[in-house]
């Protein structure tokens, strides 16, 4: 695993996103919990890189997300969809999704992280907010993802390391 600038990263990120998913993972305790993501960004703000993930309040990851401090985004090597699919699919509320894919927690930066992942983004939380229905400009985009009024929770987290392998 090596240490890389986010500058030097020669791949479309928010395609990858979209098609390889990620795991958003936070610290569960002595634990961590691993949650499948396919909506967010990788870029700048406020002048720093950053990642902004997407959480519905619904999901274990949300509280996890909001006791912590800091996270990890992971893209994981295609041959571990399943995993992807396990963890996007199945709750930490009733499984320790981590050793049920047999992945290997990694401890050794400021939040937890899987030796398996192919590319790895720790984050800082810099902000956190609910998204609320008054704020949406088209009302069409609110009544398709949210009939259950369930707004995700942004969180915008600084990239404090890239780890490559
Ligand atoms: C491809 C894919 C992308 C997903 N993206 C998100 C997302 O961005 N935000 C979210 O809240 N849930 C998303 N989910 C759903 C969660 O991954 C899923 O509900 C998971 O079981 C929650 O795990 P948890 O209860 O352990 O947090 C996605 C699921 C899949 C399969």
């Amino acid at each position: 695993m090596k240490k890389v600038a986010l500058k030097d990263l020669n791949m479309n990120l928010p395609q990858l996103l979209e098609q390889r998913w990620a795991l958003l993972t936070a610290a569960d305790g002595e634990g961590c919990n691993p949650m499948t993501v396919s909506w967010g960004g990788i870029g700048r703000l406020w002048n720093l890189p950053v990642v902004t993930v997407y959480v519905r309040p619904q999901r274990y990851t949300k509280g996890l997300m909001d006791a912590e401090q800091y996270f990890s985004l992971a893209f994981l090597p295609e041959e571990l969809h399943d995993v992807m699919a396990l963890c996007g699919s199945k709750s930490g509320r009733d499984m320790d999704k981590g050793k049920e894919c047999g992945l290997t927690v990694m401890t050794d930066e400021k939040a937890p992280y899987f030796a398996q992942g192919e590319l790895t983004f720790i984050c800082r939380k810099l902000y956190e907010q609910d998204m609320t229905g008054q704020c949406f400009v088209d009302p069409a985009v609110e009544e398709k993802n949210y009939p259950g009024k369930d707004y995700h929770r942004m969180y915008v987290g600084e990239i404090v390391a890239i780890l490559e392998k």
